[in-house]
């Protein structure tokens, strides 16, 4: 019994850093190919890489385009399902995802907090000239073909 307890412990603390080393290591992500991704996913803000966000991440946002963080982003049903498809084929597979509720945005997960503190995030965003840190492209001057760590 006890040998069971320790296991499941130790499940646990995997559980817990496996999304905090997501990037250590592998910095950069694959760029996004499919031009309706691009077109469709920029028109507000950079369009970020699926690798960012676990499969359900983007199922549950690609059903909720409607109201889409306060906005209507709906898209026609044909390019909706050519756009979530790509999505769901290139997200991040590493990482335990809560079913429930799904992480919809990139910049509150642990890594991404991490790497960009909020002190120095405000001292960044000064510098660069930046009103928001969605703004990837602004700071990671390769954001566009997924590469972040050259600054
Ligand atoms: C009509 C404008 C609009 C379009 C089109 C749009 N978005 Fe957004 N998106 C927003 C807004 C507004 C936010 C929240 C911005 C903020 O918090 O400052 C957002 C936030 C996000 C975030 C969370 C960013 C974070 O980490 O905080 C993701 C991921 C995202 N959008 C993906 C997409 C994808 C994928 C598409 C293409 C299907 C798309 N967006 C198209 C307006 C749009
Ligand atoms: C205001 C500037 C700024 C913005 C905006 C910004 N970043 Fe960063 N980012 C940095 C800095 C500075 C670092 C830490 C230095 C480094 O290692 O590149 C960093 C680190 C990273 C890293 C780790 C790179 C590494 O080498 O360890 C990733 C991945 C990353 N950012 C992705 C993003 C994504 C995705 C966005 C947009 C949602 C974003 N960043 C927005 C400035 C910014």
């Amino acid at each position: 019994m006890k040998k069971n307890l320790k296991y499941i412990a130790g499940a646990i603390v995997v559980a817990v850093f496996v999304p905090f080393v997501a990037f250590a290591g592998d910095d950069n992500v694959p760029p996004i190919t499919n031009d309706l991704v691009k077109e469709e996913c920029s028109a507000c803000h950079f369009a970020f890489q699926p690798a960012f966000l676990p499969a359900l991440s983007w199922e549950v946002m690609m059903q909720n385009l409607d109201d889409h963080f306060g906005e209507d982003a709906s898209l026609a049903p044909g390019p909706m399902a050519e756009i979530e498809a790509y999505l769901v084929a290139n997200a991040k597979r590493r990482g335990l995802v809560d079913e429930n509720n799904p992480p919809l945005r990139i910049t509150e997960l642990r890594w991404f907090t991490h790497e960009h503190s909020e002190r120095e995030a405000r001292q960044m965003k000064e510098r660069k000239n930046v009103t928001t840190m969605l703004d990837c492209a602004a700071c990671h001057t390769g954001a566009d073909r997924g590469i972040y760590d050259d600054d």
